[in-house]
Parts: structure tokens; sequence; C-alpha cells
């Protein structure tokens, strides 16, 4: 799975795979980035928000890898919505990042995260974030920009009156819970989508029905997961610091029959997130 790409829009290549890092601290990150990229991985998925930038900085600074072969993203927080908070908060990201640019930057949600998909719809303000980053581009600080989290309104909102168009939407997508007419508009502007929580934050682990189909296959509930997501023409981003969980998710060469995916678009939604069902991605309301 490695060398595999897409194409933004941009022209630039994305790797197909990349490590999640939500829930992994700064000194954990360090050693997974580093792990992750010995076993293979070029392509790193950190955020503001996660308070991990300075351990993701130090793994790739301590990799081995040259800084041109690896993929970095980052998200700038929910909760800047204006020119000058986010224009400071990219620097800030490169200052923990300790890099001279970054690969991906994406608005971490339309909203903040207390507001999560609530009536005010920021699209004023995210006109003006959206602006930061495209200045980000301009000078070079970042090299591709892109959304999170956004339903086709907010897109269109910035389609509708940006200069550069964004390159990416990164969004909840997994087995039983695919938005697909939203990868479809995505992908129809040439929005490449990535798949944010492939394996339901491990939700899907212990699904029978799933696991039925993979052990068809003879792979996980993971790989199986995976697989599903990247034949929708998603980029996947699991995440996990164990380094066998690493190379399992690299392993995705077999192809999901037609009827399968079928199925597995339409398996009973996963309503439980696990102890992580508070957070607004999944459903869940942060305390106002
Ligand atoms: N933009 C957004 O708003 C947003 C929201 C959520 C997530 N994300 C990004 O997407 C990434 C992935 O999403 P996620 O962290 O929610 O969940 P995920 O990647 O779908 O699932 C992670 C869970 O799966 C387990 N797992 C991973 N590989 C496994 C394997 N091969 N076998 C068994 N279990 C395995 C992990 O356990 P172990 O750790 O024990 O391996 C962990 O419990 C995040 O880390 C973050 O970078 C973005």
């Amino acid at each position: 799975m490695f060398n595999e790409t897409y194409k933004l829009s941009n022209g630039s290549a994305i790797p197909k795979l990349g490590l999640g890092t939500w829930l992994i601290d700064n000194e954990q990150a360090e050693q997974a980035v580093r792990d992750a990229v010995a076993i293979g991985y070029r392509h790193i998925d950190t955020a503001q928000a996660y308070g991990n930038e300075f351990g993701v900085g130090k793994g790739i600074r301590s990799c081995g890898v040259a800084r041109a072969e690896l993929f970095i993203t980052t998200k700038v927080a929910a909760e800047a919505k204006n020119y000058n908070a986010v224009k400071i908060s990219i620097d800030e990201s490169l200052a923990k990042l300790g890099l001279d640019y970054i690969d991906l930057l994406i608005i971490h949600s339309p909203q903040p995260w207390n507001e999560f998909r609530e009536a005010n719809r920021y699209f004023e303000e995210n006109k003006e974030v959206w602006k930061a980053l495209e200045d980000a581009y301009k000078t070079g600080k970042v090299k591709a920009i892109g959304l999170s989290n956004f339903l086709q309104d907010d897109a269109e909102n910035i389609l509708a009156s940006c200069e550069i168009k964004p390159m990416v939407n990164q969004i909840l997508a997994h087995v039983s819970n695919t938005p697909l007419e939203l990868i479809e508009f995505c992908q129809k502007n040439d929005i490449l989508v990535e798949a944010y929580s492939p394996i339901a934050h491990g939700a899907i682990l212990d699904h029978a029905e799933v696991k039925a189909i993979a052990d068809k296959y003879g792979v996980s509930v993971a790989q199986l997961s995976l697989r599903y997501d990247i034949q929708l023409g998603l980029v996947v981003i699991p995440k996990t610091a164990n380094p066998d969980h690493m190379l399992i998710n690299s392993k995705l060469d077999f192809v999901i029959s037609d009827a399968d995916m079928e199925t597995l678009k339409n398996v009973d939604a996963i309503q439980h997130y696990g102890e992580h069902s508070f957070f607004p991605v999944f459903g869940g309301k942060m305390n106002k």
C-alpha cells in the first residue's frame, strides 16, 4: 500500500494510507511516528486539537527518512474562526512540528466543536479562515489545503467564493456509516475524500456480519474496513501506536467483490463508538 497515491487537484501526490494520531499523546506520538515510518508509512495525520504536534514533529525529524518523502497533515483548530487567529495558529503548528512546511492543512470543522452541526453555520467566518489558508498556500508554508467535517453546503460556501479550491474533505466514513452522497459531491468537485475513523474508532471490530465477510477474504475486520474505503476512492488514516497493527493495516492487497461492497454499505449502522461516543464527530455533545 505504501507506494500507492492519489493525485490532489493541485497535482501533488498524497499516499492513500496514512497514520492517524488522535488520542496518541506527545510522548507516544514520537515513537509511533518513528515506528510507522520504519514500517513504510509516509503519511501522518495530526491536528492542533490533538495536542501532539510536538511529538509528531520529533518523530518526523528523527525517523531517518527525508522530509520530502513524508506527507504531513495538520488541522486548524475548529474554534479559530477569523483570519488572524488562523494565521497565528499556522505558525504555531509549524513551530511545534519543527517543520518548514506542512503538506496538507485543513480546517478541522466548519463550526467550533461546542456548536457542531447546530444552527450557526459560520459561513462568513469560514470564508475568512479559507482566505488565511489560501495565503499560507501562496507563501509555500503549506503545500495543499482542505476541509474536514464539511457538509455539502459548507463546502459549497467555500467553492462559491474561493480563489483556490479545497483539495480534500476529511470526513467520517466507514463500513455501516458511509456518506455516499457527500462523497459523490466531493469527488465530482475534484475534492479528494479522506476517511477518518475508517475502523469506526474500533467499534466495528466485533461486528459479526462484517467479521464473516472478512473471514471469507482471510483478512481481519480492520483490513476489510480499510480496503472498503480505498475501493470507494478514499484516503484512510487508521490510528494505532501498535506496530503490529500498523503493519497489518498496510496489507490491503485483496479486492472486495461488488456484491460484498454493497453489503458493507448497507450493514446496520454503528450507534455507539465506545467510551469516546461523547465527541461531536460521533454525534455526541461537548459541554458548553
Ligand atoms: N477530522 C476529524 O474530525 C477526525 C475525527 C476523528 C479522527 N480523525 C483522524 O482519523 C484517525 C483515525 O480515526 P480514529 O482514531 O477515530 O479511529 P480508527 O482509526 O477508525 O480506529 C482506531 C481503533 O482501531 C484500533 N485498531 C487499529 N488498527 C487495528 C488493527 N489492525 N486491529 C485491531 N484494532 C486496530 C485501534 O486500537 P490500537 O490503538 O490498540 O491499535 C483503535 O482502538 C484519527 O487518529 C485522526 O487522525 C479525524
